[in-house]
């Protein structure tokens, strides 16, 4: 594996690799914090041309845990608002010595323009191109599902769980990069949300998809996956007002009342709270958005460890 572009590209051993590589990174983070050698004397770019706080934090922290040094570019502050391409920045930044490019942006296969180019020869990591592919943050969420619904199983594959992703699935990333993973771990994956907003080339990728979020809980999920309404992907109105998408596709207090006290909740991040998720429940006992965003720290070292640091035999 040179590169981690989407999800579609990870087979089930693939997958689980880089779970369990994260698992044990999680387990050092969480014990004593100490670092490891393991990059030591390679420089990793993240290239962020659109805004972050958890994935471009995340990526500094592992990559900084593995002592690798680390370039920050944002778009903004940088020569990209005098007008200079990415292919410049690419060289530019090759030209330093760069090992890795962690990069975000707002056009769909950006991630895989640089990998596919010859402006450089460094692993490139996707960390959210447009409304394609988030690979990271799906690795991210697996592992808090395994970690919560199989805690002390030999099971290291999410077979049989039955996860339901609600909302603006047409601009997430976070979705499509979950339906590939999670099926591809052997999940049974369902989609909700209003019709203007569930894209019809999703349904033979899904087992299935409700357009009634109150009949859809009633099927009592292992997991809800709430997102985020994306509004600056939305040219026009995809939904009628913020009310009323609250109102019909909301994770209110009341249906929250209604679920199993064993569904685990989940959100990727950044939560629009009283919209797509009431503000009690982001906060609850079932919640497990924390520790998404801790477990995002050992995916990530995971997957830097992975592309980076060549085995010896
Ligand atoms: N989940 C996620 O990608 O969050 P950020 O936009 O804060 O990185």
């Amino acid at each position: 594996m040179k590169h981690l572009l989407s999800t579609e590209d990870l087979s089930k051993t693939d997958a689980i690799d880089l779970l369990d590589l994260a698992a044990k990174f999680a387990v050092t983070n969480h014990s004593n914090k100490t670092k490891s050698s393991a990059l030591n004397g390679l420089l990793v770019a993240n290239l962020f041309f659109e805004d972050s706080t958890r994935t471009r934090f995340s990526f500094e922290v592992a990559a900084k845990r593995l002592s690798a040094d680390v370039l920050n570019f944002t778009a903004k502050g940088s020569s990209v608002s005098k007008g200079e391409s990415l292919k410049d920045t690419i060289l530019t930044l090759e030209a330093m010595g760069v090992d890795a490019f962690v990069i975000r942006h707002q056009n769909s296969g950006a991630a895989q323009t640089i990998a596919a180019s010859s402006w450089s020869n460094a692993a490139v990591i996707n960390a959210g191109d447009g409304t394609h592919q988030h690979p990271t943050q799906a690795l991210t969420d697996a592992l808090t599902i395994r970690d919560a619904l199989k805690p002390s199983s030999d099971q290291k594959d999410l077979s049989g769980i039955r996860i339901l992703i609600v909302g603006d699935v047409l601009h997430s990333r976070v979705a499509r990069s979950n339906i590939f993973l999670l099926k591809t771990l052997g999940a049974i994956v369902s989609l909700c949300g209003p019709s203007t907003l569930i894209p019809a080339r999703l349904k033979g990728l899904v087992d299935e998809i409700y357009y009634d979020f109150d009949l859809a809980l009633r099927a009592e999920f292992d997991v809800v996956m709430m997102l985020r309404i994306q509004s600056e992907r939305m040219q026009s109105g995809f939904v009628p007002n913020s009310v009323e998408y609250s109102t019909l596709w909301g994770l209110t207090e009341e249906r929250f009342t209604t679920l199993p006290k064993t569904t685990l909740i989940l959100h990727p991040g950044p939560m629009n709270r009283g919209l797509e998720i009431a503000s009690s429940v982001a906060d609850s006992q079932q919640s497990a958005i924390v520790h998404q965003v801790r477990n995002g720290v050992a995916v990530r070292m995971a997957v830097l460890h992975k592309l980076l640091v060549r085995e010896t035999s």
